[in-house]
């Protein structure tokens, strides 16, 4: 495996071998199973496939949870290594992508912006479309790969390419769990023991939630929902919402035409979980 520190050395290695197809996995790092689950779909589907491991500054409202961010740059480099496969690693300091101006973007992104974790994280999904369209521009990949887990994030990486015009395949994946339930995440590993045995009731109160949906409106589903947390003080619900998945607008009915999805975000000590599931 290759580790380039600058997009430069990227450049020159892809000049010297023919590759007729690259996946891009933009990742930040403290990779786990639902990380290397893209990059396998990537290597099994592309010639050539660029992880890029990068905590990208502009995406984050606040300094602390920025600094909170786990960084285990030698053990992502170790679990990379052993995925079988044409894998290069690009791990650049934010001059690399940004040079002297660590800004994001401004991006017409419409309402998809506002809703949600962008209502909770103000200018988030500015520097996520920043920094995946500065890759993207970077290494011209045939597909890039993304969870569902972060559902928004995917429609808003699919506006931006298509405002930008990036001839790329954006290829969505679908959420990998641990066994008890709790989606994957990077900020998991900063659960203690206690808050990591409560973690999974984030998803199996969307799974009951879900299956109220034949007898109850999204209305009130959402209201049971917001009573059911305050069972758990230990939990602080940011939001619960039921949304038509193609544009996020919240529901008043469940009918065949629309594709209803839950999203969730939820405190946990100070570490903050999303999770979302198909209704
Ligand atoms: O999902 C993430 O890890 C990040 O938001 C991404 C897409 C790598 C951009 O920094």
């Amino acid at each position: 495996m290759k580790v380039f520190k600058v997009h430069r050395d990227v450049h020159d290695a892809l000049k010297e071998e023919e590759f007729k197809t690259i996946g891009l996995v933009p990742t930040m790092g403290a990779l786990h199973e639902g990380h290397l689950s893209l990059i396998r779909q990537s290597v099994s589907e592309n010639q050539l496939t660029i992880v890029s491991i990068f905590v990208n500054p502009t995406q984050f409202d606040e300094l602390q949870d920025l600094e909170n961010y786990p960084k285990t740059l030698a053990s992502d480099l170790n679990k990379l290594k052993k995925i079988p496969g044409s894998v290069w690693a690009y791990t650049p300091s934010p001059s690399d992508l940004y040079q002297d101006n660590i800004k994001a973007q401004k991006y017409d992104l419409g309402p998809l912006e506002n809703c949600m974790e962008g209502a909770s994280r103000e200018g988030h999904f500015q520097g996520v479309a920043t920094v995946v369209d500065k890759l993207l521009t970077l290494f011209s990949p045939t597909r890039a790969y993304f969870g569902e887990k972060d559902f928004q994030q995917l429609k808003i990486i699919r506006r931006m390419v298509q405002l930008r015009q990036l001839n790329v395949t954006i290829v969505d994946c679908p959420i990998c769990r641990e066994d008890d339930g709790l989606a994957m995440s990077s900020r998991n590993a900063r659960l203690s023991p206690k808050e990591r045995k409560l973690a999974p009731v984030i998803y199996h109160t969307m799974l009951k939630a879900k299956a109220m949906k034949e007898k109850h409106t999204p209305t009130e589903i959402m209201a049971w929902t917001e009573d059911t947390f305050k069972e758990f003080p230990e939990l602080t619900l940011d939001y619960f919402s039921i949304v038509n998945q193609e544009n996020l607008e919240t529901i008043e009915v469940f009918n065949e035409q629309i594709n209803a999805r839950a999203f969730i975000a939820v405190k946990l000590g100070d570490v903050r979980l999303i999770d979302n599931l198909k209704f």
